[in-house]
């Protein structure tokens, strides 16, 4: 197909990026989000807040969005939805994503942005939205029927990324073809009406995904996934009670051994220590030996981050002053964008 990238030439231009990041942090402007479905957890720390934390600190113009409207994709209600929002605010700040240098925003409080979906979907084929393989997935792991909006989500993260001139987006494997559509709509409104777009890459991490404790894919559904939110108490028995197997001996073998395995990952994330390694030094000690260490891992690790995120929910209006000034510079960025877009199209009365 014209115009698509392969993973291995998305790859390749992640890691040239990787390289340059660090000399040329001005140069790039960062948006990534999450739909505040419920508590982030693990996986998402280690999968992408860190990495986050480490851009912003690097000194790139660093943008997270809280994807309300993302919520209602695959799912009939939007209870819960403050709340949600709230707490993620909350967990961003205490994984260290400082509001002074990363703006923290809403979908719904941006209209500008929103109003982008309008031309943007002009620029899409019906195939091209039909063919989208993440666009099935999520249909199919959800039961939900194809809305109009499931659809058509990729266009709207498209909107998010563009909006503020977004020209990386940490994302894993999996949101490839989202990235790709906005290369494309990028293009093709340029092309069509003049520049106004930056070209937008993926930035592919480097660190494989985290199990969830008993080694499936971690899921807040599967009751397999450690919220950071989660007291030292709450972390012990979720361990407690997750699966391991009849063997003894401990080792790490994710194929054969999943479940003892997902433990293993969990401690080796969190103490930087080689899986093979931990899975030596229980041996014998079996699973009750392991599911301490990893208890011992885990909350050591999240400590500090817990103990912040309990002293800032004591605040809220704090937290809720953090989204309110993050929504209005959002709104800043989208009116001005939204601008240059009317010019370009000449729609200027
Ligand atoms: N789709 C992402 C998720 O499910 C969230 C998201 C929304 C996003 N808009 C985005 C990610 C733009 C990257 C860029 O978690």
């Amino acid at each position: 197909m014209p115009n698509v990238r392969s993973y291995e030439s998305a790859l390749k231009r992640s890691n040239e990026i990787h390289a340059d990041l660090a000399q040329h942090p001005e140069n790039y402007t960062m948006l990534t989000g999450d739909r505040p479905t419920g508590r982030l957890h693990l996986g998402h720390y280690f999968g992408t807040l860190k990495g986050r934390v480490e851009l912003q600190n690097m000194g790139v113009n660093t943008n997270v969005l809280i994807a309300d409207y993302q919520v209602i994709t695959d799912r009939d209600t939007t209870e819960h939805i403050q709340d949600n929002v709230y707490n993620m605010v909350l967990d961003y700040l205490a994984c260290g994503i400082d509001p002074a240098k990363t703006m923290i925003y809403t979908h719904s409080a941006v209209p500008a942005a929103n109003q982008l979906m309008l031309p943007f979907l002009s620029l899409v084929s019906e195939a091209e939205l039909q063919r989208n393989p993440t666009v099935k997935a999520e249909m199919e792991a959800s039961g939900h029927e194809l809305t109009g909006l499931l659809l058509t989500y990729p266009v709207h993260q498209a909107c998010d990324i563009l909006f503020c001139k977004g020209n990386v987006v940490p994302v894993g494997r999996d949101q490839l073809p989202h990235i790709e559509l906005t290369r494309l709509i990028a293009r093709k409104f340029n092309n069509r009406y003049g520049h106004v777009f930056p070209e937008v890459d993926a930035l592919l991490s480097d660190t494989p995904l985290l199990p969830g404790l008993d080694g499936r894919k971690m899921s807040k559904s599967y009751g397999n996934a450690i919220s950071i939110s989660m007291t030292a108490e709450e972390t012990a028995k979720l361990i407690k009670k997750s699966k391991s197997d009849s063997e003894r001996m401990i080792t790490f073998d994710p194929e054969n051994r999943p479940e003892v395995s997902g433990l293993i990952s969990t401690a080796a994330i969190c103490t930087g220590r080689d899986e093979h390694e931990i899975a030596a030094e229980i041996g014998m000690g079996g699973a009750g030996a392991l599911k301490r260490f990893v208890t011992d891992a885990v909350n050591t690790y999240f400590e500090p981050i817990r103990a912040r995120r309990a002293e800032l929910a004591q605040d809220m209006d704090y937290v809720k002053d953090v989204l309110h000034e993050g929504n209005r510079r959002a709104n800043e960025i989208a009116e001005t964008t939204l601008a240059e877009v009317r010019e370009a199209m000449g729609m200027v009365y």
